[in-house]
């Protein structure tokens, strides 16, 4: 039942979409590690909802630090992040304690916690809770870069709109990290936003599926068999709600080609090896080669649509309709990238100081 998650470097989340706060424990980082408080407002506003293609739930999401940092760095004790809910209108849940929204975790959270759980706006189920992840993913994302480790993820498509491939992966990620709709294709972008706009307009949602690419990485990262980097990468990305596929490099692709194109070949650049294609996405073996690692994320629409739905009365065990009140994102796609940029920097952090030591990321 618990909600942590890593090995050497550990992250704790907390709270319900509706209780007074939510948050994250960020455990095992190096004493000594800048926190900037300004980034982590920075990248709070990108998961924030804005404008007509996200919830009409505004919340201000301040993360107020509580412990663990002194004098803008890390003391090496646990980090504990809060952030204030203020939006919430409870009301528009009532129902839901008993009529379970189809697609979303009602029905599962029901059976698992025998009716303890909070259902106010999914409670602890909620996108709400990513919040937590992505301070705390700040704090990750921010040690990486002092590494050279850098990560950038865009709108790779969105209803049936897909956006340009990355070209200069450099260049590309730093673009992406100004952006609040994270696609590198103007018209692309202008188009996925009307998509959003229309399933609104028709009381319905749109899914989209994520490219994400870190370079700077070294090689010789990842754990054998059981921690390899996509195992515990596809682990946390499986914990971001809403997420129901991950693929790395060419991903399923990859199985309908010859191994003659699926290969990467290797060449030498001044005393590095590298690989000509990156096919594999920079994971061989579940080690990383040195090559950007690059993965894919599937997003689906979201669940609380306001189309009317059938469903069950968990009290009466009766059939019945629904329809849903509350204030909900027409798509999630564009909110949980930085989710993901959070969760793979989290991730990343472990495996760094599983390889190198927990100090490494302070040096
Ligand atoms: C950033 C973010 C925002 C989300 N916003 C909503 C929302 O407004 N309404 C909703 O029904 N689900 C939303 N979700 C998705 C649900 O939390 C998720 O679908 C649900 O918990 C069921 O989990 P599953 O889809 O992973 O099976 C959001 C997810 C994320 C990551």
């Amino acid at each position: 039942m618990k909600n942590t998650f890593g090995s050497s470097v550990a992250v704790t989340i907390f709270g319900e979409s509706h209780g007074n706060m939510i948050g994250a424990v960020l455990d095992g980082l190096a004493p000594g590690i800048d926190v900037d408080e300004n980034f982590i407002a920075s990248q709070m506003e990108l998961r924030k909802s804005v404008g007509s293609l996200s919830t009409a739930r505004r919340e201000a999401d301040e993360v107020k630090i509580v412990s663990g940092v002194f004098n803008g760095k890390t003391t090496g004790t646990p980090i504990t992040l809060i952030i204030e809910n203020k939006d919430t209108r409870s009301k528009d849940y009532g129902e839901l304690a008993y009529k379970a929204r189809p697609g979303h975790a009602d029905y599962t959270a029901q059976m698992k916690y025998h009716g303890f759980q909070d259902f106010r706006g999914g409670g602890h189920f909620s996108g709400r809770i990513t919040a937590g992840l992505v301070a705390a993913g700040a704090v990750a994302i921010n040690a990486l870069r002092k590494k050279g480790i850098y990560i950038g993820t865009h709108i790779f498509s969105c209803a049936g709109v897909f956006d340009r491939d990355f070209i200069n992966l450099k260049d590309d990620i730093n673009t992406l990290n100004s952006l609040d709709f994270a696609v590198l294709d103007e018209n692309a972008k202008n188009e996925m936003m009307q998509k959003i706009e229309q399933a609104k307009r028709n009381g319905d949602s749109v899914g989209g599926r994520l490219e994400t690419a870190v370079i700077g990485l070294p090689s010789g990262v990842g754990e054998p068999w059981f921690d390899t980097i996509e195992s515990v990468l596809a682990h946390i990305l499986f914990s971001v709600p809403a997420v129901k596929g991950v693929e790395f490099g060419d991903g399923f692709e990859i199985a309908e080609k010859y191994g003659s194109t699926a290969n990467d070949e290797y060449y030498s650049e001044n005393g590095s090896v590298c690989t000509k294609t990156n096919h594999n996405g920079g994971i061989l073996g579940g080690i990383t080669n040195g090559m950007p690692v690059l993965f894919r994320t599937a997003v689906k629409p979201t669940p609380s649509i306001y189309k009317e739905q059938n469903t069950v009365d968990l009290n009466t065990m009766q059939e019945t309709t629904l329809q849903i009140k509350g204030r909900h994102d027409p798509a999630i796609v564009h909110r949980a990238r930085v989710v993901i940029d959070s969760v793979t920097a989290l991730v990343l952090c472990d495996q760094l100081a599983l390889r190198y030591g927990t100090d490494w990321l302070a040096e």
